[in-house]
């Protein structure tokens, strides 16, 4: 709902001077002022803004809205958030009552409410690193050479060993269940089916915040004193609540942003402490994901700084692995993406201990081009010293190779990559030309490729997995869900999903269907597993959703423009029903 207090932000705020702090803006007119759009990817200025208006609108991808609804998508918070966001901006005081309707007003005083509990828990696990009980954790800080004022930066602290302690300090500020889905606290489920009593989730741990993109925090990751199996995993994080997605959040974005956007590029690592260490040797712009491969969500959160990024993950297996699928998904995005492996197999935080601040900086200067990259990594992983090995070698590059969206450097990355794999050329040559030629084909048919989504579920489908947890997974949806809805391969996963025990190919009833599957299947290279499956089902329904919410967005402004109060109204509530299911994905 569009309250009068929000309104009377909206006449007395700059819709210029806010977005010009996220995007660098030319006047294009007498009341024009353009840029690159922060909400794809382009290189031709085609985002637009109306100083007279106060309207934002993007030509090329088509997002447009108010001062609100651009603060909403770029800090990725609720409406109200916005509007105290811009009020505060401008300096103009908030009233007691700034929610209009009473669901916003609702979920806005949960979400500060979950925030408050994060601010007290941060101060407090503060505090308790200072107490007596914290000598320890003190000790193992300063041993991986953390001084105070680091730990103060990064506001590290300690949990102390207490089930209690910190529900104690919190209990009087929120009620049970809102402590409950601050995901600081665990339980067991009663047989009743009700949560038990809450107790720490963390202990013994030392507890480093993990803030959003304005600096608040939303949750937390732990570090065991010590190694052993009774002191439980190494790092313990929050569990997904109302404030924090893993996938959603970059550890130390908050601080690097400034930085990245200033020196257009940006350091990814896999952990915390690794962020930390390379942070206080004075690359600032580096962030983390929490030892994970780069998620959809993250790239797209990180576009909107940066496209230049150099990896430097873990060199083990897992390491590897995350930074091939990051890779991936970051070169698909249009990233130019550099790649550093450090010698003695050492991960940045140890590196930069036993070599210095200035052999890591001579590091990222080194940093390979990830097509050298993935070629030594095809070397190192099948030597090619066979035929056979060399093909193994192949096919590990072309899904790379394939993914590149500009022509001349896909050309000669398949020119490199057969030469130092000791192929003939005129092979590669023949299998990219293949390639090109289906995608040609898909042009003619105007059928947009398929995303990395839904090639996980027609393979998951087709049988191509080898789990059957992963059958149950996919059993477990139905193709009938609006979600699915305009997907070009929905129809094909109906199909699929009533093949019985026929074969895959013989269950889809038009050619064009076993020419997609053919391709999905033909793709294949990693183990399809429930997490994939999971995490593929879990982003078409939040494509869906976000598609759905650009969609009502529009509706509202326009009818806020015709003055329909009742259609506004309407829209609105629709549209947080939206942003509700979205924040809970
Ligand atoms: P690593 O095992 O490589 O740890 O995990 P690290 O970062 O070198 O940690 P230190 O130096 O021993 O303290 C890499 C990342 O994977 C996540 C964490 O984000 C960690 O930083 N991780 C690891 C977990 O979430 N849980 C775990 O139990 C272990
Ligand atoms: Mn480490």
């Amino acid at each position: 709902m569009v309250s009068d207090f929000a309104q009377l932000v909206k006449q007395q705020a700059d819709i210029v001077k806010i977005i010009g702090d996220y995007v660098r803006l030319r006047k294009a007119g007498a009341q024009n002022f353009s840029g690159l759009c922060p909400f794809h990817k382009e290189k031709s200025p085609s985002f637009s803004v109306h100083a007279t208006r106060q309207f934002f609108h993007c030509f090329g991808c088509g997002v447009s809205g108010d001062v609100f609804s651009f603060i909403q998508k770029i800090e990725n918070v609720s409406f109200p958030e916005s509007v105290r966001f811009v009020a505060q901006k401008c300096g103009i005081p908030l009233p007691k009552r700034e929610f209009s309707s009473e669901e916003d007003a609702q979920e806005g005083r949960q979400r500060a409410k979950l925030l408050e509990l994060h601010e007290l828990a941060t101060t407090w696990f503060e505090e308790q690193l200072r107490s007596a009980e914290g000598a320890l954790a003190r000790e193992y800080l300063s041993g991986r050479g953390l001084k105070p004022e680091d730990i103060q930066k990064f506001r590290i602290g300690y949990a102390p060993e207490s089930f209690h302690a910190l529900r104690e300090r919190l209990q009087s500020v929120a009620d049970q269940e809102t402590l409950r889905l601050s995901g600081l606290f665990a339980f067991k489920e009663q047989e009743d089916g009700k949560p038990g009593p809450l107790y720490s989730r963390f202990r013994k741990r030392v507890t480093f915040p993990i803030a959003n993109e304005s600096g608040r925090v939303i949750a937390f990751t732990a570090r065991a004193l010590e190694a052993g199996e009774k002191s439980g995993p190494k790092y313990l994080n929050s569990p997904e609540t109302p404030l924090y997605s893993k996938g959603n959040v970059l550890f130390n974005l908050d601080k690097a942003k400034q930085v990245i956007r200033e020196q257009k590029g940006a350091v990814l690592v896999e952990g915390q402490m690794d962020c930390i260490s390379v942070y206080l040797a004075g690359v600032k712009s580096v962030i983390a994901t929490s030892g994970t491969a780069f998620t959809e969500a993250q790239v797209r959160l990180l576009s909107r700084y940066t496209t230049r990024i150099i990896v430097n993950f873990d060199p083990d297996t897992a390491g590897a692995n995350a930074a091939e699928k990051s890779i991936a998904l970051l070169t698909e995005e249009g990233f130019d993406v550099g790649v550093v492996t450090l010698e003695g197999g050492l991960d940045p935080d140890r590196y930069i201990r036993e070599h210095g601040a200035q052999a890591y900086f001579a590091a990222l200067r080194g940093a390979k081009r990830h097509t050298d990259y993935l070629v030594e990594r095809a070397r190192q992983l099948f030597p090619p010293v066979t035929a056979a090995a060399k093909i193994e070698a192949l096919n590990f590059l072309l899904p790379h190779i394939k993914r590149m969206p500009n022509r001349i450097t896909r050309d000669e990355f398949a020119a490199d990559a057969a030469q130092k794999l000791g192929i003939d050329s005129a092979l590669v040559r023949e299998e990219l030309k293949e390639a090109a030629a289906k995608r040609r084909d898909s042009l003619a048919h105007s059928i947009p490729a398929f995303s990395e989504a839904e090639k996980v579920l027609l393979q998951a489908l087709a049988g191509a997995l080898s789990e059957p947890a992963c059958q149950a997974a996919v059993a477990g949806y139905d193709a009938n869900e609006v979600h699915f809805e305009g997907l070009t391969v929905a129809p094909i996963l109906k199909q699929l999903r009533h093949r019985g025990s026929r074969d895959p190919m013989e269950a889809i009833d038009d050619p064009f269907g076993r020419g997609l599957l053919a391709r999905a299947l033909h793709e294949e290279l990693e183990a399809v597993n429930v997490e994939r499956v999971t995490a593929a089902l879990d982003t078409l329904r939040h494509r869906h959703l976000e598609r759905r919410q650009r969609e009502l967005r529009a509706a509202i402004s326009d009818a806020e423009r015709r003055a329909d109060s009742a259609s506004v109204i309407q829209l609105t509530a629709e549209k947080l029903a939206v942003d509700r299911q979205l924040r809970e994905l």
